[in-house]
């Protein structure tokens, strides 16, 4: 385990995330206290088009970020001259969003002569849970951390900032994905995670005993195309035109409740393999907004002795807080990044060194 607060840090953090199609800036008092967080989503941008279009997105965040960073410097009721750093998510993602993030973060650190952080994405969801009184009880080091977005969803041992091991994950889609994907497939538009959420509220989660794939196998890996293609078929088998709004409900309701299974089950799986190290489970990532997930998990938990961590939703989805708390976590550690550091579009978590 490793001590934080060890290095003294004279000033706030301006954090940055253009990974994907939310344009945010966050400021951080050197302690974790937010003190400004705008997050501008490109869903108008993109909705058309049935998902992000990277090129749409890159010019998004270049017309967007330069004034959303005014705004929360405003916000925050400070100047450049009072920053002590500055994060930008540098991967991974899509390349000319990050570049957008990493180079406006360059600039202002050389322009300052402040430090720059490249900040992993993964890390900013994967520490978010330890802002000062975001979560009851805290999030000390080691602990479980399960992690559910549109691009991920893997369960990965925290011992510190910069210190992953992965324990699973999925084989083909993400949990969000596969949202995405059975929204699309019932009509909800995109994103479908909210939506899909929304219409299975009304509906049955036992008209459809969809598949739950991997449920009780071993280890902590996740699968959820075949449960794609088993909504799909049930989908085509269905007459031809406009769904009935209550047989899409109860679709709906049916595949959530299969993802939930398979997120709880998994988790604990996980748990198992982390019993004696930790008893924390912190779920993070956009699907961890999904309250008959968080349910499931909350049940498989306290089954497992461990506490459930849920930060709020606003802080699970993407975000630039989580971005500016991992620079501070880092900064702490004297982690700092070479003004050349080049984003990446793949960056595993477990990579990251000390
Ligand atoms: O973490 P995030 O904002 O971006 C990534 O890094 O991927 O996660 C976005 C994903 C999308 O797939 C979206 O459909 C899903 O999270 N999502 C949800 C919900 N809200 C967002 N999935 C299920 N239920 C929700 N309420
Ligand atoms: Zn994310």
């Amino acid at each position: 385990m490793q001590s934080s607060f060890d290095r003294p840090i004279n000033g706030p953090i301006l954090g940055i995330e253009s990974s994907c199609d939310e344009t945010a800036a966050a400021v951080l008092d050197a302690g974790g206290r937010i003190l400004a967080e705008i997050v501008l989503s490109q869903e108008r941008e993109h909705a058309p088009f049935g998902g992000v279009v990277p090129e749409i997105a890159a010019r998004a965040h270049l017309a967007h970020l330069p004034a959303l960073v005014r705004r929360a410097m405003a916000q925050a009721g400070i100047g450049f001259a009072d920053l002590a750093a500055v994060a930008a998510s540098a991967g991974p993602g899509l390349i000319g969003g990050l570049i957008v993030g990493s180079q406006f973060a360059k600039g202002l650190a050389i322009a300052r002569g402040i430090p720059y952080l490249a900040i992993n994405h993964l890390e900013g969801h994967a520490l978010t849970a330890r802002l000062p009184g975001l979560v009851e009880g805290g999030a000390p080091f080691p602990y479980l951390l399960l992690l559910v977005s549109g691009g991920h969803c893997q369960c990965v041992a925290v011992e510190g900032a910069g210190a992953y091991r992965r324990l699973g994950g999925t084989i083909d889609d993400a949990a969000g994905e596969a949202f995405d994907k059975v929204a699309k497939l019932l009509g909800l538009g995109w994103p479908g995670g909210p939506a899909l959420e929304r219409l299975a509220a009304s509906g049955d989660p036992a008209r459809y005993p969809f598949p739950r794939p991997l449920l009780r196998r071993e280890g902590c890996d996740f699968s959820f195309s075949g449960l794609k293609t088993a909504v799909a078929q049930t989908v085509a088998k269905l007459p031809m035109g406009a769904l009935p709004v209550q047989t899409a409900a109860d679709i709906a309701a049916s595949f959530q409740r299969a993802v939930a299974d398979v997120l709880a089950d998994r988790a604990a799986h996980a748990m198992t393999a982390m019993a004696g190290q930790t008893s924390l489970l912190v779920v993070a990532g956009g699907v961890a907004a999904n309250q008959t997930i968080r349910q499931a998990l909350e049940q498989t938990a306290a089954r497992a002795g461990f506490r459930l961590a849920c930060p709020p939703v606003r802080l699970c989805t993407d975000n630039a807080v989580m971005i500016a708390w991992a620079g501070l976590e880092r900064l702490r550690l004297g982690l700092t990044s070479e003004i050349g550091f080049a984003p990446r579009p793949r960056w595993p978590l477990e990579s990251l060194a000390r």
